[in-house]
């Protein structure tokens, strides 16, 4: 037997002590194509950053599941650990899809003959993560607006005091804010690998996928800033004079 191939060995059957038996190593190493099946080297690494980035999704609805509870139950500092949980994950999330970038576009044409029409808006974890959005914005407002009685800008602008519903206001806008970074990092990863000239596996233009980068979970949070800068700025009026006189 070649080395390689004692290699491949020990890496698809390695002896199970209890650290692998509680993790089920056995399982979890073979969730991916037997090494002498890939297409290309590659398709390990193809995989295998997939299959992270549907635990780590699995893991982050988990977490808002249990956001979700901890807002119920008004425990704040909880809420704010938790996000903050979620928060490193999903730049976890964004920080593994340039592991992909080190594979040549031709390697990726090997790899996409074998994929089916199969297609990125089919994640079970990121399907499921879609529909949590509007639950977390009805738990928020319900547990911290008083259903719609407190307003977005009297948290932000007229009695801000950096309080709990500010805290997570700003952990929502956070996630947010990380959930779109996800979607423009990916389209700079089909950008390099297949361009966004192109049609997906199902048939449609890549760049369709703008649009759903450029949506926003939680509008008011994002519009009071805007709201703020023209109230504060009707002070002054749409160009304020130069400070140095010069300009
Ligand atoms: C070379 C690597 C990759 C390529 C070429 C690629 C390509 C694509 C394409 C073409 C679509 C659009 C599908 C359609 O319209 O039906 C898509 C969607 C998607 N892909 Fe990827 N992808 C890659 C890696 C990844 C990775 C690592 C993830 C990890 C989770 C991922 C997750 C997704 C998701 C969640 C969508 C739906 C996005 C949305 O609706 O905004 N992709 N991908």
């Amino acid at each position: 037997m070649s080395k390689k191939q004692a290699y491949y060995k020990m890496i698809e059957s390695p002896e199970m002590l209890d650290y692998g038996v509680y993790l089920q190593c056995d399982k979890l190493l073979s969730c991916q194509k037997p090494l002498n099946d890939l297409a290309t080297s590659d398709e390990l690494q193809f995989q295998i950053v997939h299959q992270t980035e549907e635990l780590w999704m699995k893991l982050m609805a988990f977490t808002l599941a249990e956001i979700m509870d901890y807002m119920a139950q008004k425990q704040s500092h909880r809420v704010v650990t938790l996000f903050n949980r979620v928060h490193r994950l999903q730049r976890m999330m964004i920080e593994q899809l340039s592991v992909l970038e080190t594979m040549s576009p031709k390697e990726y044409q090997q790899i996409r003959l074998q994929l089916g029409n199969g297609s990125g808006q089919e994640s079970p974890g990121f399907r499921t993560l879609l529909k949590m959005p509007k639950d977390l914005w009805d738990g928020f407002n319900e547990h911290y607006l008083d259903n719609g009685k407190i307003s977005i800008s009297s948290i932000y602008d007229e009695e801000y005091c950096h309080d709990d519903k500010y805290a997570i206001a700003e952990a929502l806008i956070e996630y947010d804010e990380l959930f779109q970074l996800f979607r423009w990092r990916h389209l700079f990863l089909i950008h390099r690998s297949i361009g966004l000239g192109s049609d997906s596996l199902k048939g449609r233009p890549v760049d369709l996928l703008q649009s759903g980068a450029s949506k926003r979970f939680f509008p008011e949070l994002w519009e009071i800033r805007s709201e703020m800068t023209n109230r504060w700025g009707s002070a002054y009026g749409k160009v304020r004079p130069s400070i140095s006189g010069k300009s």
